[in-house]
């Protein structure tokens, strides 16, 4: 079942959303529903967006080369549809997989991961305006949440608190105005150093002169 982010309303006037409108997606061996109608109001959350692939792949070729420990806790923020959070979930079964969105893409994102059937992997809201007291993780992923300006200093804020000087943070984005987004770099850099991920290291077929990917250290007090 369903449970849909109620934020304090009284039962009856919570609407579950219809799942009946949403498409099949499918990538490599992860299935999801994405919504192209935009039938559950899930804004950009419906869609899975190119940076997300060169992320992915990003991810597992380092994971195939040895990135990972015991118990490594991993923590997706923006996650959308899930096919990131999700695929790295089949991917490595010891790791514990944390997605999380905003409310309104929750019932989306809960609904492919229950049909994932996956232990390792929960979906929470973490909303970046209200973050609430969290825990720190080995690793915090990302891809294309460098979109609105007025939202920067809330998704570094709380980036700053899932993290500490040993969390390894790695996100990718689709390059729109390169003006608008250094501020949210200017904003990272205050706390976080980070380097861009050379081409070379990408995935020869998932990458783009237009998507960026990069990794971050939270920088030693
Ligand atoms: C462009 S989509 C990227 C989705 C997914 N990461 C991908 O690459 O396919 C941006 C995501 O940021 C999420 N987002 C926007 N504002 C947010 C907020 N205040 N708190 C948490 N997530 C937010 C959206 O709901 C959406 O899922």
């Amino acid at each position: 079942m369903i449970s849909v982010p109620s934020e304090g309303k009284p039962e009856s006037e919570i609407i579950v959303p219809t799942f009946e409108n949403t498409l099949p997606y499918e990538f490599e061996d992860i299935k999801l529903q994405y919504d192209p109608t935009g039938n559950l109001k899930a804004g950009t959350g419906a869609t899975v967006w190119d940076s997300s692939f060169v992320l992915l792949k990003y991810l597992e070729s380092q994971f195939k080369k040895g990135l990972t420990k015991d118990n490594l806790s991993i923590i997706e923020l923006g996650a959308g549809t899930g096919l990131v959070g999700l695929s790295l979930g089949t991917m490595l079964p010891n790791a514990q997989i944390t997605l999380t969105d905003q409310a309104s893409v929750v019932p989306l994102l809960k609904f492919n991961a229950e049909n994932a059937k996956l232990s390792n992997v929960r979906v929470e809201i973490l909303d970046w305006k209200q973050p609430p007291l969290l825990e720190q993780y080995d690793m915090i992923i990302m891809s294309d949440l460098i979109t609105w300006p007025e939202l920067y200093t809330p998704l570094v804020n709380t980036i700053d608190l899932l993290s500490n000087e040993e969390t390894l943070i790695v996100f990718s984005h689709e390059c729109r105005s390169f003006e608008k987004e250094q501020k949210f770099y200017q904003k990272l850099s205050k706390k976080f150093r980070f380097k861009n991920v050379d081409e070379n290291e990408q995935d020869p077929v998932y990458r783009s002169d237009d998507l960026y990917l990069f990794t971050a250290k939270k920088k030693c007090e």
